[in-house]
């Protein structure tokens, strides 16, 4: 299956949230340009010193990620299906005159569009649920890392994945290991409910064992794992804000958020 309709749709959609996101309080573009990292204290933790690395950044959204690792020393480049997003991404990077390239494309084709190799790769938030599979992910994920170069990723836990958010309160209707897609459709986005687009979606739900497995596949050695209730995002319904400023739901039944590190092996 080529799940052209799917990727089609989507991209569609993500096209329509460029704008409405660019101006919305979520994101504080202004705030960015001025100056304001868009990281957050998980992934700046992760990965530490930056400084002179290659970065490639996985669905980079409007490149405010992939431009906060430039400015801290990276050397980037952005990866997205959606070409409103990347366009935004080069303005803005062309405005802050910084040096990273930014490629439109699915992700799962990266390496039919960049053959460098990188010290880092890097995703998160909301990344692996627009994929129906993660193989052909951790494939190129694998091609694109140096011999010792790191992947991370931070992602919304899969069991926040199981409801249905669209019915006025959640419901428990997905399956952890559920195979078949999941289409949805309703109006505003997570970063601004008032904006006046349909959402059509589809997604896919990944377990934990499916992350951590495709990469060990395809030779990378998971170097931490954990899993976190606090979000930096208020993108549940009923969080509430903590003393370090990120979101947890009141009750903690499960996790929010997990990161993975790993490693890409050195042939020997
Ligand atoms: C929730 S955003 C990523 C979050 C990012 N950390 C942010 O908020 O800036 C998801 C991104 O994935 C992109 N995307 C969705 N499906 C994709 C695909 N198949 N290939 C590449 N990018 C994709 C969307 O265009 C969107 O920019």
């Amino acid at each position: 299956m080529n799940f052209k309709k799917e990727f089609n749709t989507n991209k569609e959609t993500w096209n329509q949230k460029v704008a409405a996101h660019a101006g919305s309080d979520f994101y504080f573009v202004e705030a960015f340009k001025a100056g304001r990292t868009s990281l957050n204290t998980y992934e700046l933790e992760a990965l530490g010193d930056v400084t002179g690395k290659s970065l490639l950044h996985l669905q980079c959204h409007f490149g405010q990620d992939t431009l906060s690792w430039s400015r801290m020393g990276a050397k980037c480049t952005g990866v997205d299906l959606s070409d409103k997003a990347i366009a935004l991404a080069q303005q803005l990077n062309n405005e802050l005159q910084l040096d990273a390239t930014f490629v439109c494309c699915n992700v799962l084709d990266t390496s039919q569009h960049i053959s460098e190799t990188f010290d880092i790769v890097f995703t998160s938030y909301g990344t692996i649920g627009w994929l129906p599979d993660l193989k052909p992910w951790a494939q190129m994920i694998s091609s694109r890392l140096k011999e010792g170069g790191v992947f991370y990723m931070v992602e919304f836990h899969p069991i926040a994945w199981m409801f249905d958010y669209t019915t006025e309160k959640p419901i428990m209707k997905y399956a952890y290991h559920q195979d078949e897609v999941i289409y949805e459709e309703y109006e505003g986005t997570y970063a601004d409910h008032q904006a006046t687009i349909v959402s059509k979606e589809y997604g896919w739900n990944h377990s934990l064992s499916d992350v951590i497995q495709s990469l060990i596949d395809e030779g990378l050695s998971i170097e931490s794992f954990q899993e976190m209730n606090a979000s930096p995002y208020d993108v549940f319904p009923d969080l509430v804000k903590n003393n370090e400023g990120l979101y947890e739901s009141k009750d903690k039944l499960f996790p929010l958020l997990f990161e993975v590190k790993a490693t890409k092996k050195v042939a020997r």
